[in-house]
């Protein structure tokens, strides 16, 4: 039997992949049988089931990878399927790539849909041109060929289309990957490391149906839950330490993420990899882009019992995503405005060499200050009234203007100001950066660590420092931008050049 996805994909022809898993977690993943996470055929979820078994996206290692958009559907409703995107036959999502620190890797990405699109390496230190950002188009047909060297630490990342004017939509057909960096650092950690036994990818996002069972493309907020693409999910985790790799891929929500029963887990992990000493948490804030890995304590719930994992989005304060009290329209959503299920954990026994503690120190890094900061600037979303798209400094994205100019080297501190309308989520190319103040009081523990989105809530403006280094160019920017996608393909993004 099949007790994670490698190997038992069968909707997935993955001709492509050149990686087949061979690393020792996977191993360990098939030989423990955990009665763990099984893959659950992407395709399969059933319409009429109360819960459906969690999808892991498959795995793939090494330095040379190949990845291929293509339509696809599922069906997720009864009646019609719905039209989907994945990468390598997933019919939504696609694999989860792993790379180690300091290799140089390959990538080809082919573009099978009929519609041009991108692929972004979110949160990755690289020279802009092989980004995958708005410049980097791959027409219909076509392959993308980037090669770089892993810079960023061990961390949970991302791959998604970034094609301006098409990024909402192309998301929420489902196109997009979990990026995993390992190093040695990293490795050395007692932690929980077996890719769908004890280590658990959870893609965070939501969708709206069309009377057609189609995806409403068009929309804010979903109605219904998707985890790792299947709806009601659940899985089977061991009775032990198990890590959480978290991403909110949505269009625009917020998750306010924490355990039905209340239960103190650990925040080991920001975006751009481990945090010094782990962080005592009820509820972890999580904003469109971001990503937190956490440890919660499964050892005192028996074999049989069962722990949610919800997030509690009722009754916050105007301007979190998702908050708005309406159930349906543009700004609404059943999901708005209360506490819903993320996940159903049904606890099995623990598995040989489970994790039984939370290490006290993961990591040594030496955060920028606003002491250290060579230049600063500030950066303002504005809009023309009501209802008119969100800008940053009076000025919609234009692929012919660069917004900012950077020395090669600068530390900066960049500061941005929301005084328009509604709460957002900040997202710089390039840089991992540390976030130094925030005006609405003191920068919580949890925020502590590196980071390349932060949530900049109606009102508030919100400092941090990076360093500029290694990556020059004359002609290629970065972007900028928020990363709710509905904003950002209405022109709040702009671009950076480092030279
Ligand atoms: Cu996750 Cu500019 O992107
Ligand atoms: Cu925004």
């Amino acid at each position: 039997m099949c007790a994670v996805a490698v190997g038992c994909s069968s909707s997935s022809p993955a001709s492509t992949s050149t990686a087949v898993v061979d690393d020792g977690g996977l191993a360990d993943a098939s030989s423990t049988d955990a009665g763990g996470v099984s893959s659950g055929d992407p395709g399969t979820d059933d319409p009429a089931a109360s819960y459906n078994t969690l999808h892991i996206p498959e795995l793939l290692t090494g330095t040379s990878f190949n990845l291929t958009l293509s339509a696809s559907t599922k069906a997720l409703k009864s009646g019609a399927a719905t039209a989907t995107y994945g990468y390598n036959g997933a019919n939504f999502w696609g694999p989860t790539l792993v790379f180690n620190k300091g290799d140089d890797v390959q990538i080809s990405v082919k573009n099978a849909l009929s519609e041009d699109t991108t692929t972004h390496w979110h949160g990755f230190h690289i020279p802009a041109v092989m980004d995958g950002g708005p410049h980097q188009v791959i027409a219909a047909g076509a392959t993308w060929s980037p090669s770089f060297k892993v810079m960023n630490n061990a961390g949970t990342y991302w791959y998604h289309p970034h094609l301006h004017e098409s990024t909402q939509a192309q998301l929420i057909h489902g196109a997009g990957g979990l990026i995993i960096i390992r190093d040695p650092q990293e490795s050395a950690l007692a932690l929980p490391r077996t890719y769908g036994v004890d280590d658990l990818p959870l893609v965070l996002t939501s969708r709206r149906y069309l009377a057609s069972n189609q995806f409403d493309t068009t929309a804010v907020y979903g109605d219904e839950m998707l985890v790792n693409g299947t709806a009601r999910p659940k899985a089977t985790l061991p009775s032990q330490f198990v890590r959480m790799r978290i991403l909110n891929a949505e269009t625009e929500r917020a998750y306010n993420l924490g355990f039905a029963d209340g239960r103190t887990f650990f925040l080991i992990g920001t975006d751009g990899g481990l945090v010094n000493t782990p962080v005592a948490l009820t509820k972890k804030v999580l904003y469109v882009g971001e990503r937190a890995e956490i440890l919660v304590d499964l050892s005192h719930d028996a074999a049989g019992s069962v722990v949610l994992l919800k997030s509690f989005n009722n009754g916050l304060t105007f301007g979190f995503p998702g908050g708005e009290p309406a159930q349906s329209g543009n700004f609404g959503s059943q999901l708005n405005n209360k506490d819903f299920d993320v996940l159903r954990i049904e606890v099995s026994a623990a598995t040989a060499g489970a994790i039984t503690s939370v290490p006290a120190t993961l990591a040594s890094n030496t955060y920028w200050t606003a002491a250290d900061a060579t230049n600063a600037r500030t950066i303002t979303i504005t809009d023309n009234g009501p209802g008119t798209p969100f800008k940053f400094d009076g000025a919609s994205y234009d692929a012919n203007t660069v917004n900012q100019n950077v020395a090669l080297n600068a530390i900066e501190k960049w500061t941005i100001t929301n005084n328009r309308t509604f709460d957002h989520s900040f997202h710089i190319h390039d840089v991992q950066f540390a976030i130094v103040s925030r005006s609405g009081g003191a920068v919580p523990d949890d925020e502590k660590g590196w980071k390349d989105t932060v949530r900049v809530p109606l009102g508030e403006s919100v400092s941090f420092v990076a360093k500029f280094d290694d990556f020059a160019s004359a002609t290629n920017p970065f972007m900028y931008h928020c990363h709710m996608s509905n904003h950002e393909d209405e022109g709040l993004m702009g671009q950076f050049l480092v030279k």
